[in-house]
């Protein structure tokens, strides 16, 4: 008889952003006529800029001709696009090498099977309020999870002598800065922190940076490796979808120093190893179209779109300011997190919005429990939108 992973029956019945979808769906189909304002899921609204789309038919043209055309490519990524990788972080002064920068097909992909790399004994630390898929995939996993709550006494940047408060002491280490869902981003010293810590321990962190190109305060760390220690502690994992919308496209890329070592075992062979026997690789002409992300041309578009949803994101602050309402994020992030109004509680002030605004954005509580009695907004809809359900959220609360 086959076993099946009996963990499974430790999840949630569904997924976070599942369940939403499902409660819209059947709102709207109840209310056919009814306009709905989507502010939930961290999905792009803008399409792929103009240097993207122009390698992106290079290279269907490429696959056209016999003499450019490419079949397999190389699981680790293609070197035209890692070479790429490694020089935006050497252009910020970040020491990384094309072979410790890997391909892959999206952060979320990546953040589920880089678990892999760990022995199935291995404990791990999510602070919450996270990013759902983090405690999923251990669950998944079989692995001992440690939640570390966080509030907004500590700005929701949770320290490494908060969880030795609260007795723990994990083998991985997950830190999303810019944070989904608050918006919080660490400041080098609050990063050196937790590296110094992860080297003590003896600890890998996870470092999820797929926001990073929405930090506009040049003080803050983009990447994780701008901290000293990092190299021997650390994996970061990236993402094109917010970054330059890619969200339908999938395209992203983690990076393993060659550094990162632990009992003898050499982090950047053994995803090698792996991705050379779990995948085929990323598609030739996907990577093509990421490759001009990283050209001066392609930074200057992708910028303007991440403009466009940084002003939504002031748009939606705009609004919460004029009705009182306390918030976080949206400056250096492309999410607001919110008190719900009147000691509402997460799910109760979904409701309240759909049914009579029709504004989906995400309860807290999905984030984790220490999320209940907060909101999140997206910043990524249309500027229409956006500013139609800033509107009708400000007549509603002022009410
Ligand atoms: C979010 O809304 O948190 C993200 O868009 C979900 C994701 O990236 O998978």
């Amino acid at each position: 008889m086959s076993i099946p992973n009996k963990h499974y029956g430790e999840l949630k019945d569904s997924y976070l952003f599942f369940n939403i979808a499902q409660k819209v769906k059947k709102y709207q189909a109840e209310h056919p006529d009814k306009k709905m304002y989507r502010l939930g899921i961290g999905d792009v609204s803008l399409p792929l800029c103009d240097a993207v789309i122009k390698a992106l038919h290079q290279g269907v043209d490429d696959q056209a001709n016999k003499d450019s055309f490419h079949g397999y490519m190389p699981e680790c990524g293609a070197p035209f696009l890692r070479e790429k990788i490694a020089e935006y972080y050497n252009k910020r002064g970040v020491d990384i090498t094309a072979e410790e920068a890997f391909v892959s097909s999206g952060a979320s992909d990546e953040l589920g099977d880089i678990i892999d790399m760990f022995d199935r004994n291995t404990s791990v630390l999510i602070m919450e309020p996270a990013y759902p898929a983090y405690v999923d995939a251990n669950v998944m996993a079989g692995k001992k999870i440690y939640h570390l709550p966080t509030g907004r006494d500590e700005g929701f940047l949770p320290t490494p002598k908060s969880a030795e408060k609260e007795g723990i002491k994990a083998d991985v280490i997950y830190i999303c800065s810019p944070n989904n869902p608050t918006g919080a981003v660490y400041t080098k010293e609050g990063l050196k922190d937790w590296v110094d810590y992860a080297n003590a321990n003896g600890s890998v962190i996870l470092f999820d940076a797929a926001y990073e190109a929405f930090i506009e305060d040049p003080s803050l760390p983009k990447s994780i490796f701008e901290i000293e220690g990092a190299r021997t502690c650390a994996i970061e994992i990236c993402s094109l979808s917010k970054t330059a919308g890619f969200t339908g496209t999938r395209l992203g890329y983690t990076v393993i120093p060659k550094t990162l070592e632990r009992d003898g075992m050499n982090f950047n062979a053994m995803w090698v190893r792996n991705r050379t026997t779990k995948t085929n690789g990323v598609s030739y002409i996907i990577q093509r179209g990421g490759a001009a992300v990283f050209t001066d041309e392609g930074q200057k578009q992708i910028h303007e779109n991440i403009n466009i949803y940084k002003n939504n994101a002031k748009v939606i602050m705009q609004a919460l300011d004029e009705v009182g309402i306390w918030y976080c994020g949206g400056k250096n992030a492309p999410y607001v997190w919110m008190k719900c109004p009147n000691g509402m509680g997460s799910w109760e002030f979904f409701d309240y919005l759909l049914e009579n605004i029709q504004v989906i954005g995400t309860p807290g509580e999905g984030f984790g429990k220490c999320g209940e009695g907060y909101f999140r907004f997206s910043s990524f809809g249309s500027p229409e939108d956006t500013k139609e359900a800033a509107e009708r959220i400000k007549n509603l609360l002022k009410k």
